[in-house]
């Protein structure tokens, strides 16, 4: 496979991948964190409709934060909270805001305003699709990217679904931004693959997405 494994990277059109960019402690900090919101906001199977038939995504997730990402029947939307707890989604944890301000600092980005943090969970055997990240009403903040367990091939396209696409093996601890015109590409998850050392029990992988979702300023 000849996915860029360690290198840092970035990009012309704002594509970030920083390796090893959360410290050890970090990572279990990341994994605590998502314990806890999954107590309150339990994990949950997403849907869609692709051509009239409902078909499961191929991961579990849930949020923390004001807005929480989430699709079924009725399509990609914010909602505020848990479609089943119909709960408020836990607040982000401040150790994940941290993580971001430090993160877009890192890109040498401006600070923003974190609204969501998405945490997809990949058992063995999942993936995601290539999609665009378009439920969003500011389209133009960028949106940031933390991998925690099982290494993964991400593949990054371009705005058209049919681009070439580049690997990038992703691994625990990793950082991704996709910003500039690199936050409108298709990008999605091929596979996981099992992987030593893997905090996680299930040998799964976590992705906690931070981003901003309304057009409010800081
Ligand atoms: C996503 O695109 O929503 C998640 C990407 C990842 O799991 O790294
Ligand atoms: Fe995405």
């Amino acid at each position: 496979m000849s996915a860029k494994a360690s290198k840092e990277e970035t990009r012309a059109d704002g594509f970030h991948h920083i390796p090893g960019f959360l410290s050890v402690n970090e990572i279990h900090a990341l994994l605590d964190a998502a314990r806890s919101i999954c107590l309150e906001a339990p994990l949950l199977r997403p849907r869609m409709t692709i051509g009239g038939k409902v078909i499961d995504f191929k991961l579990t997730l849930t949020n923390a934060g004001p807005l929480g990402w989430w699709s079924d029947e009725r399509g990609f939307r914010y909602v505020d909270r848990h479609p089943v707890t119909e709960m408020p989604f836990p607040p982000i944890p401040e150790i994940i805001l941290d993580i971001g301000k430090r993160a877009l600092a890192r890109c040498e980005l401006p600070p923003m305003r974190i609204e969501n943090c998405l945490i997809n969970h990949y058992a063995e055997g999942e993936s995601l699709g290539q999609h665009q990240d378009r439920t969003e009403e500011d389209l133009d903040a960028p949106i940031l990217s933390l991998s925690v367990g099982a290494d993964a091939l991400f593949l990054l396209g371009g705005m058209d679904r049919k681009n070439p696409t580049r690997k990038y093996l992703l691994r625990s601890g990793d950082l991704v931004i996709q910003s500039g015109p690199s936050r409108r590409a298709f990008h999605g998850i091929k596979q996981i693959y099992p992987t030593i050392g893997n905090p996680l029990r299930d040998r799964g992988r976590l992705n906690f997405t931070l981003r901003k979702v309304t057009k409010e300023t800081l």
